[in-house]
């Protein structure tokens, strides 16, 4: 898995031409994502919407637009976005989750299509607008998948979605408002690599559909997985493509009707364009294990400490592998910050190519919920970010300064 070039730009390259620590995005990797995913669903009329919370940079969605690509936000923020990234409101679907009223109002006004998960949101919506706004409602089919529980959602105790089992309330709301639903969506959460899970998540949306005359669109989420680790190859796109296309095509002669479905997904497109990059700061030989600090930590990339996620890690500094050796890779924040968690979501150590100080350390699979997350913890700057494009690398978002971290403070 360790590649230690982007497009034929060394990786160490690119670590001293624009600093660490340094996230940085393969544009034809993307691409070829983009391209895999439309070939994995054949027959149907398909709309792939991006999930932006996993890579929010505009010129990350702006590449997203130019492939085709439409997009789905949680916030009025990422809305704004996409608006500036070049995306008209009805390009965009507004998927949010507990937000006050006056963001789904909001969302409208700029012709997003809203995707409402909650009953009191419904009947609301309803009063507002009548018939006279399209709408989305995301249903949650109590299925069970995701990699680990904080990225399962729809599950029967998710906070996400209206149950499957209140399909009665919905209806009723519908019909007293004439609410214009479009369309029914469903996520079942991240890192589902099993096709039968996807499958069961789906048909249950499908048999809940038969009641919604005028529906125009499914919506069935993302959550594909993508491989973390050289022992897991993902989700097999091409496979899970056609079982969701079959179960569609199966579904739209039922319901009597040539529907779109959309899908939404953020790491299968992202997650392995990008790459971190850090300097080591320290090796520390200590008794019991030996650690490697780099200069980064929790606060620019959180996954293996909030999920216990694996991210292949290896030494960009070094190909020379006849001499390894097992190191703790940790951060440099005043936690416990590792960035080497085995399988199963503990702290291990990492065989890599022996390691100096002043190494680049090169962490897979970080163009999906890698910058987004990242936080100003210890105020330490946010990263920068670089798009390696027609062999040419440029910096997409410029390092913090000072004047970052103090700006609207008094
Ligand atoms: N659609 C909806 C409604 C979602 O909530 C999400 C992710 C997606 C699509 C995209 O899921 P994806 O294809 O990226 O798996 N921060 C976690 C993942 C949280 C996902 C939240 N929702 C992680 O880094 O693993």
């Amino acid at each position: 898995m360790a590649y230690y070039s982007i497009q034929n730009i060394p990786l160490t390259d690119l670590a001293k031409d624009f600093g660490t620590p340094l996230y940085v995005y393969d544009a034809d990797k993307i691409r070829e994502k983009i391209l895999l995913l439309q070939q994995s669903f054949l027959g149907i009329n398909l709309t792939i919407k991006f999930a932006a919370k996993s890579n929010t940079n505009l010129s990350i969605l702006r590449l997203m637009r130019a492939n085709g690509v439409e997009m789905d936000v949680v916030s009025p923020q990422e809305l704004e976005m996409g608006l500036i990234a070049g995306y008209e409101g009805g390009q965009i679907t507004f998927t949010p989750s507990g937000v006050h009223f006056s963001e789904i109002e909001y969302a409208v006004s700029k012709g997003a299509i809203v995707n409402l998960d909650n009953l009191s949101v419904l009947e609301k919506f309803g009063q507002t607008y009548g018939s006279s706004q399209p709408c989305l409602i995301r249903i949650k089919p109590h299925v069970f998948g995701g990699g680990n529980e904080k990225i399962m959602t729809a599950h029967p105790e998710s906070k996400f979605g209206i149950s499957i089992h209140q399909k009665a309330e919905i209806l009723a709301l519908v019909d007293k408002y004439n609410i214009n639903v479009i369309g029914l969506h469903q996520h079942t959460g991240s890192d589902i690599k099993d096709g039968k899970t996807f499958e069961q998540a789906a048909s249950a949306l499908f048999d809940f559909a038969y009641d919604f005359k005028d529906l125009q669109i499914i919506d069935l989420g993302g959550g594909f997985k993508v491989p973390y680790s050289p022992e897991d190859p993902g989700v097999n796109m091409k496979e899970v493509g056609q079982i969701m296309s079959d179960a569609f095509r199966a579904f739209c002669q039922k319901y009597g009707r040539e529907l779109r479905l959309w899908v939404e997904p953020g790491k299968f497109l992202v997650s392995e364009s990008g790459t971190f990059l850090a300097e080591t700061n320290v090796v520390k030989h200590d008794p019991v294990k030996t650690f490697v600090g780099i200069n980064s930590g929790l606060n620019h990339l959180i996954r293996p400490m909030m999920y216990g996620s694996y991210h292949y890690i290896f030494n960009a500094s070094n190909q020379d592998s006849s001499k390894q050796a097992e190191y703790r890779v940790t951060g440099y924040i005043c936690e416990t910050d590792t960035f080497s968690f085995d399988y199963a979501g503990k702290q291990n150590e990492r065989l890599l190519n022996e390691v100096k100080e002043g190494d680049i350390i090169a962490l897979a699979n970080a163009g999906a919920y890698g910058f987004t997350m990242a936080s100003h913890y210890n105020s330490r700057f946010l990263p920068a970010e670089v798009l390696v494009d027609g062999g040419v690398a440029r910096v997409i978002r410029k390092r913090e300064t000072m004047e970052d971290l103090l700006r609207n403070q008094e």
